[in-house]
């Protein structure tokens, strides 16, 4: 009965010798009144129930069951939504809430009012753009190793870059985030255990559509059970070694634990710090992953990028790998992942529950009721980027920059994302680390499919060859 509901939506991908529109899906055609329907299919998949009006500058309301629905697409209102008004729409809507409670506690990523105030402080500190260099080590290094482990496969070898992207980051924010002396075990279970958890929630808490602000808990089956249970006991192990002064000294779990000892006011007993720690570590590695591995599926087709960037690495690093000094001259680099955080952002939907009663641009809120910022849809409307849905990395060359508050991959007001100069800067490290030595293609024939989950990837990952240069 509910066939429709699976089948899969028209993907539109072209590419010429000098232009390339990336695949996305083709805008829904149905009844857009259908409403039901169209919550149904976004618990699968939330990119193919956009019409074609949805991809321009307006915002709409729209009735759910027994909710109203606003989807803010414009750069006024989403300023107003995310900063103005930051106080009436802090809040993550019931379904973030709720998917992540059970992983996360009251880590920043879900918190708001006091705790996230008093948390989003220390969290700023710790991965502060003025400490970014000092793990630019890390990236380095972890990078390096994965060009000598692609060296090893042999020229041609087939991987899902997908995979290796993310074993790449969770590395990097690994490190960083417990020290060198995690082990490879421990890493492993950690990152399994997101991978598990990712896979095993819904899109969607229906609870909330018929009627419970706060939405349903998530049924905690036991292999969720199984996969939270692996990492906090991977984490707070970490964290009662740095207690008992056994742990890394530069790592961020011990600038946690420093803050704490110098302000003790803070209360942060073993579960908080596992709750930050597991934030930082969700929050900062999926993204990155994500970003890296559409820059090569996008660079496998654009060969006229692709050689811009090739000649860029040259020019600055000649034949030594890249390093964190050579970040600032990077230009294309940087462009190349800017752009690619325009078209497929990790973070496609930000969604926010009002406190009280407002109006946004002239629509009603009611209290309680949601309100969606989609960065895929804003980053598409043709208005504010020319071309929208073609990759020309060009647009954010030099001193060009989009409209404020068009451009929003990392979010936007106070809740813009902390690890923003840690992740942009680890993006462009590894790709130009990985892209000096390698060329990546896509497997002959396959089919790319954006997919939301919590996050924006390439259905099944992305299976790739890999070419030394
Ligand atoms: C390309 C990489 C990244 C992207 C695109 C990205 C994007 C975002 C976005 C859009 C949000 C806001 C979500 C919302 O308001 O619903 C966010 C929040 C957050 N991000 Fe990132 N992020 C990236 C990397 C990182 C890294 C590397 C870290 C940590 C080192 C990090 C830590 C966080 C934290 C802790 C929050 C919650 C902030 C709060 O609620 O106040 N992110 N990120």
């Amino acid at each position: 009965m509910l066939s429709w509901l699976n089948r899969p939506a028209e993907i539109i991908e072209s590419l010429t010798d000098d232009s390339f529109e990336p695949a996305h899906v083709q805008p829904y055609q149905g009844n857009p009144n259908n409403t039901l329907r169209l919550l149904l299919q976004a618990r699968t998949d939330f990119l193919s129930v956009w019409n074609e009006r949805d991809y321009t500058e307006r915002v709409t309301s729209t009735r759910i069951l027994k909710r109203s629905l606003v989807v803010v697409n414009t750069p006024e209102a989403v300023r107003y939504v995310v900063a103005k008004r930051h106080d009436n729409y802090e809040r993550k809507s019931p379904q973030m809430r709720r998917a992540l409670e059970y992983l996360l506690g009251d880590g920043l990523f879900i918190s708001d009012g006091d705790t996230w105030k008093q948390r989003r402080a220390l969290v700023s500190d710790i991965t502060h753009k003025n400490r970014v260099p000092s793990f630019g080590l890390v990236m380095e290094q972890t990078a390096n190793e994965l060009v000598q482990r692609w060296m090893s496969l042999g020229n041609g070898a087939s991987v899902n870059v997908l995979h290796e992207m993310a074993g790449l980051t969770a590395e990097i924010i690994s490190r960083s985030m417990f020290g060198n002396d995690l082990g490879r075990d421990n890493a492993d279970d950690v990152t399994n255990s997101f991978t598990t958890y990712q896979a095993l929630i819904d899109s969607i808490n229906l609870g909330y559509f018929i009627g419970f602000d706060e939405g349903l808990p998530v049924l905690r089956t036991p292999s969720l059970r199984r996969s939270v249970k692996r990492l906090h006991r991977v984490i707070d192990k970490v964290v009662e070694d740095h207690l008992a002064g056994r742990g890394d000294h530069n790592s961020m779990v011990d600038l946690l634990i420093r803050r704490q000892e110098r302000n003790p006011e803070l209360k942060l007993d073993v579960v908080a710090l596992r709750n930050e720690a597991a934030t930082i570590f969700m929050a900062g590695h999926e993204t990155t992953a994500a970003t890296l591995t559409w820059a090569w599926y996008l660079l496998s087709k654009a060969h006229w990028v692709e050689k811009a960037l090739h000649e860029e690495i040259e020019r600055v690093c000649g034949q030594r790998a890249p390093t964190m000094e050579d970040v600032p001259q990077l230009d294309w680099c940087r462009a190349i992942i800017e752009e690619t955080l325009r078209l497929y952002p990790p973070v496609p939907i930000l969604a926010r529950q009002a406190k009280d009663a407002d109006q946004i641009a002239g629509k009603e809120i009611e209290p309680a009721s949601l309100v969606l910022i989609v960065p895929w849809l804003l980053h598409r409307t043709e208005s504010l980027f020319e071309q929208a849905h073609h990759f020309r990395p060009e647009r954010f060359l030099g001193d060009k920059r989009p409209t404020p508050y068009s451009y929003i991959p990392f979010a936007a007001g106070p809740r813009l994302c902390p690890g923003l100069q840690f992740g942009l800067t680890e993006a462009i490290l590894c790709l130009a680390i990985l892209a000096q030595r390698f060329r990546v293609r896509m497997l002959e024939g396959h089919k790319v499919e954006p997919q939301c989950r919590l996050t924006l990837r390439p259905k099944g990952g992305l299976p790739v060859t890999l070419h030394r240069r």
